[in-house]
């Protein structure tokens, strides 16, 4: 089943940028711009890599961003992260970037944007992978500071697809970033949030109807709201889920008993994502590798589950039936 997941094309909905960061480019990028860290070697950084929650991540994971300075540091991450993308046969990925982690350290939007998008472009002609780019709101800090960096965004937009909402969920719910969301929309942005990683089902019900997402990211927890899970089977609403994300943050006990088979069962548009692969043990194959085996996997769930990464994507219909086809190529 590995070699058949491995040459399945693949794509990747939930990834945040700057969780693609692995100690070792951190070292480097450290050195490079004179920045000290807090780690006296890379198997310290990786011994501090056990999380009992979301907010012991978020605290590391903001840590290590701050080696992040230049255009160059943004374009060699996201090289890095695509090259390992590729490597696991995905071939297009839409990639979250959390632009206040760096504006409020005086790194300059452009910077973070330009060097995303120079990695992008050198990912789509060297690797042939396509991508696209979304904008995370970091839900901790207030709607206001959301609201400027929409505005900062602003020249950006047309290379931005869409906008998310992620960062401390619990006590921060979907309610407080309606107006930014509705912004967003008006600019003709798709619209993403996190929900139910942590929060209860009552965030995934808001980010739908307060925010009018186009896809719920996690939503693990919606399982515990009957009316919710047929809210979200009826729409077709695509739940971009994170199966070594939830068992590193303690969301679940083990893979064996992981909710992926159950959404499939209920009806939910299910897909594979790695959340951030650096800190969490696996890029998106270890991560399909994994859940497969744990959960018994049949192949027509491993298809459809595939299918689903690209129906689910903000990729044009006819980029869509293109990877369709070549995934019932590939299958046949
Ligand atoms: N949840 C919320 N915010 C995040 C995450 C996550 O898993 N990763 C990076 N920011
Ligand atoms: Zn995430």
């Amino acid at each position: 089943m590995n070699a058949f997941i491995k040459g399945l094309p693949k794509a990747e909905l939930h990834l945040h940028i700057e969780g693609s960061l692995e100690p070792e480019l951190m070292f480097a990028l450290a050195r490079r711009n004179k920045v000290s860290l807090p780690f006296s070697s890379v198997e310290a950084v990786r011994s501090a890599y056990a999380f009992g929650n979301l907010q012991d991540f978020l605290d590391i994971y903001y840590q290590g961003a701050q080696v992040l300075l230049t255009e160059e540091d943004f374009h060699d991450l996201a090289v890095a992260y695509f090259t390992r993308l590729a490597a696991d046969g995905g071939v297009h990925a839409e990639i979250f970037f959390d632009p206040q982690t760096h504006t409020d350290r005086g790194v300059p939007f452009a910077v973070v944007a330009g060097g995303l998008l120079s990695g992008m472009a050198w990912a789509e002609q060297n690797l042939s992978v396509t991508s696209k780019l979304i904008l995370c709101f970091l839900r901790h800090l207030p709607e206001d500071a959301a609201l400027a960096t929409l505005k900062m965004a602003e020249p950006w937009l047309d290379r931005i697809v869409g906008v998310g909402l992620d960062s401390s969920e619990k006590g921060f719910p979907p309610s407080g970033f309606a107006r930014v969301f509705k912004a967003a929309r008006e600019r003709g942005l798709k619209l993403v949030a996190h929900a139910g990683e942590e929060g209860p089902p009552d965030y995934v019900w808001e980010a739908l109807d307060l925010l009018n997402v186009d896809r719920i990211d996690h939503g693990n927890r919606a399982l515990e709201d009957q009316k919710l899970v047929a809210r979200l089977a009826a729409k077709g609403m695509t739940l971009t889920v994170c199966p070594l994300s939830n068992l590193k943050l303690c969301v679940v006990d083990d893979l064996k008993v992981h909710p992926l088979k159950r959404m499939l069962d209920l009806g939910l548009k299910a897909t594979i994502n790695s959340d951030d692969p650096a800190y969490f043990g696996g890029y998106l194959g270890e991560n399909w590798r994994q859940t497969a085996a744990a959960l018994s996997l049949s192949r027509s769930e491993i298809i459809l589950l595939a299918k689903n990464s690209f129906t689910g994507s903000f990729l044009s219909p006819s980029e869509i039936q293109t990877h369709l086809a070549r995934i019932d190529a590939y299958a046949s």
